[in-house]
């Protein structure tokens, strides 16, 4: 039986399916789209619940900024309509709790899925986090990116630090995040933190042609190459000769079957 989704709304999330795509939509552009426990809840239960046609999950935000991070009443100790406070660090579940916020963003990156992020405007903490939880990332031209954590005394600890260094190196990731500067788009381009920048105007259909372009290719390809691909930081060039020997061999294989 599908999962009962209704709330999400409630949570601001929105969540369509067509097909393959899945498209997961903030939806509090009045507070820019500022991240709370029960919308990181809301991104795991989607995560749980997505049915297993689904080969593209597309995340985007609604109104003129993807994301403007965690909702800062929640930092400031202030009540959040339909929130409970955040845990303190003496609380002993304070790293479970952090393990449940995280785990809205893990499960963009299984292999069975490519997820894209659709960036336009403000990317800042939590939300430069959820777009770097992604595969790949679609920015308009007005897009920013910006780790704001440090300068708010924390550290980013939404599955983002991986993918930073992983992308921009570790000295860039170092001075990004300890400026707490905001990257423009085309620099994030260069920094190898933007696959694609394009005019606000054309967000949807480039996004829609790269869909179209990767749901063209053969499902089970799809997964072995994501797999193969995501192996080859952690391997040896000898090791990673092996994974694509294996690699093949179990596709090939799995088509006689
Ligand atoms: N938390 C709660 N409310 C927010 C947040 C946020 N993170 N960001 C924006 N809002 C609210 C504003 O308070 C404002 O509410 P109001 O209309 O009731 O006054 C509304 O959203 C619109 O915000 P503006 O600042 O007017 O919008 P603008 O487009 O000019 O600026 C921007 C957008 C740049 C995102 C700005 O709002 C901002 O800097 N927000 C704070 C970002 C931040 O520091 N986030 C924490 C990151 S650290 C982390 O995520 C762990």
């Amino acid at each position: 039986m599908a999962a009962d989704l209704t709330w999400l709304e409630d949570a601001g999330l929105k969540f369509d399916v067509d097909g393959a795509v899945a498209t997961v939509t903030l939806a509090r552009p009045e507070r820019r789209n500022a991240m709370t426990p029960g919308r990181w809840r809301g991104l795991a239960a989607i995560g749980r619940s997505l049915p297993p046609a689904v080969r593209l999950v597309v995340v985007r935000g609604d109104g003129p900024a993807f994301c403007a991070g965690i909702d800062l009443r929640l930092l400031a100790g202030e009540p959040v309509p339909g929130e409970q406070p955040i845990p303190g660090p003496g609380d002993p579940g304070f790293e479970d709790w952090i393990a449940s916020c995280q785990e809205g963003f893990g499960w963009l990156r299984d292999p069975s899925l490519v997820s894209v992020a659709a960036v336009q405007g403000h990317a800042i903490g939590a939300g430069f986090q959820l777009a770097l939880a992604c595969d790949l990332r679609i920015l308009t031209e007005d897009a920013r990116l910006c780790m704001r954590e440090p300068t708010l005394g924390l550290v980013p600890d939404l599955m983002g630090t991986k993918p930073l260094v992983d992308l921009a190196g570790l000295p860039r990731a170092l001075e990004l995040c300890l400026t707490g500067r905001s990257v423009p788009a085309t620099e994030a381009r260069t920094l190898r933190l933007a696959e694609l920048v394009v005019p606000g105007s054309e967000l949807d259909a480039a996004v829609t042609e790269l869909a179209t372009a990767i749901l063209a290719i053969d499902p089970a390809t799809a997964r072995a190459v994501k797999r193969l691909l995501g192996q080859a930081a952690a391997n040896s060039l000898a090791g990673q000769a092996a994974a694509e020997r294996r690699s093949q061999a179990e596709l090939q294989r799995g088509r006689l079957a």
